[in-house]
């Protein structure tokens, strides 16, 4: 498949972080039965993919803005651009090691996402895409799944755990989705979990009280796969909401009936 220079860009400085990432978790894995555990190390493993990333986005586009998880928002010189990155999303898995965590890149042209990346050096799986171009894992053209009734769906979601979120709202959400679907499923990064709608591993996704840099470049990779996003509110501001509910056009509209349904009417 061939790339764009601009995509090469990414995957080059996905790769180079992800072989950062993928050394650290081997080490993790001979921490978790210290007792103090491997929580410092995963912070510095965290850190050092930001810098790589960091580094080698800005030397192959010098001037470009950034929203980084732990940097924070750069400003660049260049006021089209801005790249939206998670070094690490799914830390939890990463540091109990369990292999479900990944690199999350967007990059932002006038606002509008055109490019992304996501990879899960775990399992050497690489999400791409550009606008208007599809979206891939490796080499592999990715589609979203096709069923239309929620009763056969497997539908991932986040679940609110110590210190965040609504959990009363979750519950209320949750009880009304699993109750129409065959399945729920919660992975631990948002990123892989809107590349496995892209996919079409799970059928629809939803979660709130997320950042710009957990969903900026799985929302590319679904819509360029043919399927629909959302915020909670039906509209398409997810990036400021922090919420998003995903899937094909009819489970899309489904899921997001289903998750805002009141609990009187049940
Ligand atoms: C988290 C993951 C997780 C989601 C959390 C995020 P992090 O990102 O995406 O799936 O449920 O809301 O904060 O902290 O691992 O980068
Ligand atoms: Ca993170
Ligand atoms: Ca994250």
């Amino acid at each position: 498949m061939a790339r764009s220079a601009l995509l090469n860009v990414m995957v080059q400085a996905a790769m180079k972080a992800g072989r950062s990432l993928s050394r650290d978790f081997g080490e993790v894995q001979n921490l978790q039965v210290s007792m103090k555990g491997p929580g410092d190390y995963v912070s510095q493993a965290d850190r050092k993919a930001e810098d790589i990333l960091f580094t080698e986005l800005s030397k192959a586009r010098p001037g470009y803005a950034f929203l980084m998880e732990e940097r924070g928002a750069i400003k660049g010189d260049d006021d089209q651009h801005r790249w939206i990155v998670d070094p690490l999303d799914g830390t939890t898995n990463f540091l109990h090691g369990i292999p479900i965590f990944s690199i999350s890149i967007a990059l932002e042209r006038q606002g509008q996402i055109v490019a992304a990346v996501i990879y899960n050096p775990a399992m050497d799986e690489l999400y791409t895409t550009e606008r208007g171009g599809g979206a891939f894992m490796n080499d592999r053209r990715l589609r979203v799944a096709g069923r239309s009734k929620l009763t056969d769906c497997v539908i991932g979601c986040g679940v609110p755990h110590l210190g965040r979120g609504h959990h009363g709202n979750f519950l209320v959400e949750l009880r009304n989705v699993m109750a129409e679907v065959s399945g729920v499923r919660r992975m631990g990064s948002a990123a892989l979990d809107l590349a496995y709608v892209a996919a079409g591993r799970m059928d629809g996704f939803w979660e709130t009280g997320l950042s710009a840099w957990d969903i900026a470049a799985g929302l590319l990779l679904i819509r360029e796969a043919g399927g629909f996003v959302s915020d909670m509110d039906g509209g398409q501001d997810m990036l400021e909401a922090g919420s998003v509910v995903a899937g094909n056009e009819v489970i899309q509209r489904a899921l997001l009936k289903a998750v805002k349904k009141p609990l009187s009417a049940r």
